[in-house]
């Protein structure tokens, strides 16, 4: 048994609102912004919090997350999580993988509700462990009470999940449990359709004690009883929901004030839940992780192959793990996009450098330096010290490129003793030590950027300590809560 009522200030005082039928806008007597379509098929695990962040509003209180799925408790008076899709299906399924709330007095439920207070629910009493409640609301009309009908499922609802499904289309509602047909309401039977859910419908979830004891005495009676919060805290668990919304658009818009499901009009779009999933199946790695991820063939061509190709990559990376810290996501991801056509780039110019022989081996270089040569590690080399020494291929590379900082060595044995290498940041003066040349690249060793593969985010930037190697990025945004403990609605409608 359901009551309605238009709150105001005095009902905020007395009523423990069932947080989910409300509207913020009703389209029977107001222009509403249109409402954002689901628009397609998709399975939410509420696994962790992600589910929820992404595609869901907490209306009122806190959710958990275990083994279990997603945690709805009432530990105290006043409790009442609930959550509220962001999205609308306009006809569709949901079957809702859950397990129920024990405690008298306590609901948990899965309502379907539209902006005009159209509504289709299941929920189960605390006090009644077998029982499943099927109900519905056409634009929010509670003068008839026998529209509340029970039904058993298999086993015990609070021990064991279920699989609770609404299968609803213009032509007939229908509710199922675990797959077994219990219940089907044809339009014609809601009172000629003026009854008859029809309208965009979110899709909420939540529990509630709606045995408590301030609650009207026709509430509480229709709860099961006085609730007794000592006994709870009481936890309904939510698994899944897998929602099929039936028509595909991105927003459904009334077009005028009858609330018919013949005045919706779906404007066609991807939806904004549909491109989250999309980018949510897409994994956002870090170029940490892209680069651990790379084939240890190509990791051994970036170390040590040419130098140049090798040195722009790394590079890059290291720009990027600096640049990711710093901007906003999506402007990461292009970056992240352009690193990784740069990278092939550099690769393939890597690999076309060596079918021609050219880059990552030169043989005088090697002679004179050994492995030192082959690029990217500046290893223990140290800078000849005169300009004559410049290694003959240095007519490769192309002449607008001049590199002027040196690989650094504190242990370097060609300088002298207590002289302090050339730092990176410095242009190498011609003073003491011996003059540091700068250098055009060889093809061979001005992979210099590098100093170690330990050490290859900061490497290249004289090691600032303040640069993190792993930088960690919030990969989802937090989902501000929308309403207090209680989850009372002040501007619209509400039942309870
Ligand atoms: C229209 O709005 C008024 C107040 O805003 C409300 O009292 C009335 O019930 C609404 N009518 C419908 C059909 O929703
Ligand atoms: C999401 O939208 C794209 C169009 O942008 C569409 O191709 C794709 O099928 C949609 N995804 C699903 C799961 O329907
Ligand atoms: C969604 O599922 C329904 C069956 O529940 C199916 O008829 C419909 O084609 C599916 N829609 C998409 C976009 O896959
Ligand atoms: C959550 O469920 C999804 C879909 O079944 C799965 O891909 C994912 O690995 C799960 N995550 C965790 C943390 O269990
Ligand atoms: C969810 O919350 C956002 C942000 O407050 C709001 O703009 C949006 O209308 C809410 N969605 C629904 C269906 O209430
Ligand atoms: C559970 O609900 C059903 C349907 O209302 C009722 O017949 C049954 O007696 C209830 N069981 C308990 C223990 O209240
Ligand atoms: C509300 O529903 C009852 C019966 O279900 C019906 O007699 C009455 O006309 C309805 N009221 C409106 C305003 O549609
Ligand atoms: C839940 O039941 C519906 C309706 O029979 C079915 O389509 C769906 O596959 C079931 N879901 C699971 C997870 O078993």
């Amino acid at each position: 048994m359901r009551f309605f009522s238009v709150l105001g200030a005095s009902a905020l005082l007395v009523a423990p609102a069932l947080a989910q039928t409300w509207t913020s806008c009703n389209p029977l007597n107001t222009t509403c912004p249109e409402d954002p379509a689901l628009g397609i098929n998709h399975t939410f695990v509420f696994n962790t919090s992600t589910t929820v962040a992404n595609s869901f509003n907490i209306t009122a209180g806190a959710i958990t997350y275990d083994d279990n799925g997603a945690g709805f408790t009432v530990a105290k008076k006043g409790d009442s999580p609930t959550i509220q899709s962001q999205f609308y299906i306009f006809f569709g399924s949901v079957s809702v993988i859950m397990k129920a709330a024990s405690g008298q007095g306590i609901i948990s439920s899965i309502v379907l509700e539209s902006d005009d207070l159209d509504e289709i629910d299941w929920e189960f009493m605390g006090g009644n462990t077998t029982f499943a409640e099927t109900n519905y609301f056409g634009k929010g009309n509670e003068t008839s009470y026998n529209r509340a009908l029970y039904y058993p499922a298999s086993s015990n609802v609070q021990e064991n999940f279920h699989n609770y499904t609404v299968l609803w289309t213009s032509a007939q509602l229908q509710w199922l449990i675990d797959g077994q047909l219990v219940r089907t309401l044809p339009y014609a039977d809601a009172n000629g359709g003026a009854n008859y859910p029809q309208t965009p419908m979110t899709v909420r979830m939540g529990i509630w004690a709606g045995g408590d004891p301030d609650n009207s005495p026709g509430t509480i009676e229709w709860a099961g009883g006085l609730t007794d919060y000592s006994k709870g805290p009481y936890t309904m668990y939510v698994q899944s929901a897998t929602v099929n919304d039936f028509s595909t658009g991105k927003a459904y818009e009334y077009s005028d004030h009858s609330g018919s499901w013949q005045s919706i009009k779906v404007i066609q779009g991807t939806s904004a839940v549909n491109q989250t999933i999309v980018a949510a199946a897409t994994p956002h790695l870090s170029m940490a992780q892209k680069f651990q991820a790379l084939p240890q063939t190509t990791k051994l061509a970036i170390y040590g192959g040419s130098g140049a190709a090798g040195a722009l990559l790394l590079a890059a990376i290291v720009f990027s793990c600096i640049r990711q810290r710093r901007k906003g996501r999506r402007e990461r991801d292009a970056y992240n996009a352009q690193v990784e056509q740069e990278r092939e780039q550099a690769y393939r110019d890597q690999m076309e450098l060596r079918e021609k022989g050219l880059g990552g081996w030169d043989k005088k270089e090697f002679d004179h330096q050994g492995e030192d040569a082959l690029g990217g590690w500046g290893g223990s080399y140290v800078p000849t010290t005169s300009a004559n020494d410049l290694p003959a291929a240095a007519s490769k590379f192309p002449g607008n490129v001049t590199v002027n900082e040196v690989p650094s060595r504190t242990n370097s044995p060609a300088l002298p003793r207590g002289v302090d290498p050339v730092s990176r940041m410095q242009t190498p003066s011609l003073a003491s030590p011996a003059p540091q040349s700068p250098r055009a690249w060889s093809g061979g060793n001005q992979g210099g950027l590098v100093q170690n593969a330990g050490n290859a985010y900061s490497g290249g930037y004289g090691a600032n300590p303040n640069i993190p190697r792993s930088p960690s990025f919030p990969l989802s945004p937090q989902v501000p809560q929308q309403r207090g403990p209680g989850g009372y609605n002040s501007g619209g409608y509400s039942r309870f």
